[in-house]
């Protein structure tokens, strides 16, 4: 046990001898809580319950091993090897930077729309999962379109246990496509734990995406990076553990429980980098790491993909571009596939029967690039050109329809001249995760390029002509470039 959680048993122990009977020592919601796949009906929520009020941030700084031994590791996993190396002698994972561990108990929910607070429904208490990391997650459905909703769960240790501890949160959901409305939403990627350019609380687009009053947010993946250092997350364990640090930060605790969020994943996420079938991370296997994104540390759905119409004017579509795809190594030709025939499918159609003013595609990986010509991971790469074509020949034959996507760590529009391909690269989110490209490398498809961190946010303005704008900020929250049509 720390020393910091023995002196806390004292503390309450004495303040309750004089107050009361019962000794209140959590279990907390230092994970806060998070939302997922909203559509005008329905939405999930996810919480996770823990020992302490937050991470342990004042915790030892993991080691730091070689490449090379990681990556003999991830092939050969020797489980003592994989912590020995990684954690100091005489150090166990809960003397690290960042431990937060999950506790057993119960949780309940309070949630009405707003406007309509003597219409609260409240669940019944609820064991969280100790299989899947001490998680709950409701799916709350029959709610209203266009409303917002205000939220509260509460935790306690068992049956007849005092509130160990509560959270409040707000969603808003999308307005039925007959509404005319303004839009805006913030796209982000690639950001992790070590690389946060806020040490104390997290990562600086959270608050400065709070500023601009988006209406929802899509994190585009890359949220942790399993397969950097400190630590390396070569067992489920330390995936984890990483998830908990990461969720446990100020601004992305305080961001999660406010705002509308789709989450996607990507390669890092996962395990590997450009991870497939297959390839698998130390014990991880490629499969459990996408299960541990799917079902434990995110909101759940049994697709992955999805399209959400916003009102009148906007309608996104979020694809999945892991849980389908089969190897990277594969030749390309007809059955080398990143989306997979179904989310193909579904995709041409949903489309083709959209009659939403401005479609917007939001992908985890670019598919126009340019991107680096050593890669071979994602649509914009040549050796994806079949599934690439196949897409894009689609895409030029529509209207009004723009590409959005993470990944790649700089900033950009790439229009491709004479047709209607338009992508929008967002970025990494901060200045020290940014690189992978040189500023000077400025390619003719290029409309803007900035290597640097930040986000997107995409605006749509009904009036009585419909616009669509995409603005490129930088982490504070600046624009640095902007495109209207
Ligand atoms: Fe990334």
């Amino acid at each position: 046990m720390h020393i910091r959680l023995f002196c806390l048993g004292v503390l309450l122990l004495s303040f309750s001898c004089k107050t009361s009977p019962e000794v209140v020592q959590g279990p907390y919601f230092a994970n806060g809580l998070k939302n997922g796949w909203a559509d005008q009906n329905s939405i999930v929520i996810w919480t996770r319950l823990t020992q302490e009020k937050a991470a342990f941030y004042e915790g030892q700084p993991f080691l730091e091993i070689p490449r090379k031994e990681m990556l003999s590791l991830a092939k050969n996993p020797d489980v003592e090897a994989i912590y020995a190396s990684q954690i100091p002698t005489g150090a166990s994972l809960e003397d690290m930077e960042g431990y937060c561990p999950g506790a057993a108990g119960q949780v309940r929910l309070k949630y009405h729309q707003l406007g309509k607070e003597n219409e609260v429904v409240v669940t019944k208490w609820t064991e969280v999962d100790s299989d899947k990391d001490y998680t709950h997650q409701w799916k709350l459905e029959g709610l209203s379109a266009g409303s917002t909703y205000r939220l509260k769960i509460y935790a306690r240790a068992k049956e007849g246990s005092r509130v160990s501890d509560s959270i409040s949160g707000k969603f808003i959901l999308p307005p039925h496509k007959e509404i005319s409305s303004d839009v805006k939403f913030c796209v982000v990627s690639c950001h992790d734990y070590n690389r946060r350019d806020d040490l104390e609380n997290g990562h600086k687009i959270y608050p400065s995406m709070t500023d601009l009053k988006p209406d929802f947010y899509v994190h585009t993946g890359d949220i942790e990076y399993m397969d950097k250092p400190t630590p390396y997350a070569l067992t489920e364990e330390l995936v984890r553990f990483k998830w908990n640090r990461l969720f446990s930060l100020p601004f992305q605790k305080k961001f999660y429980n406010q705002h509308t969020s789709y989450f996607m994943k990507d390669d890092h996420d996962v395990g590997f980098d450009d991870s497939y079938p297959g390839r698998d991370y130390g014990t991880v296997t490629f499969e459990r790491g996408l299960e541990i994104f799917d079902e434990e540390q995110f909101p759940s759905y049994s697709k992955r993909y999805k399209t959400v119409r916003w009102g009148k004017d906007l309608q996104v579509w979020i694809v999945e571009g892991r849980n389908y795809r089969n190897q990277n190594s594969l030749k390309d030709g007809p059955e080398k596939t990143i989306w997979g025939k179904e989310q193909k499918q579904w995709f041409f159609e949903t489309v083709t029967q959209s009659d939403a003013t401005y479609k917007v595609l939001i992908t985890s990986s670019p598919i126009l690039g340019p991107d680096r010509s050593s890669k071979n991971d994602n649509l914009s790469n040549a050796t994806y050109s079949y599934e690439q074509g196949e897409i894009l020949s689609f895409i030029k034959k529509q209207k009004n329809i723009f590409i959005v996507n993470g990944d790649r760590h700089w900033q950009y529009v790439t229009h491709i001249k004479d047709t209607n391909l338009w992508e929008f690269g967002c970025g990494a989110g901060a200045d020290v995760h940014a690189g992978g490209w040189k500023q000077e490398d400025f390619r003719p498809e290029h409309q803007f390029l900035r290597v640097k961190g930040g986000f997107l946010s995409v605006s749509v303005t009904h009036n009585d002509n419909p616009k669509i704008q995409f603005i490129h900020h930088d982490v504070e929250g600046n624009p640095v470039n902007e495109g209207t049509f």
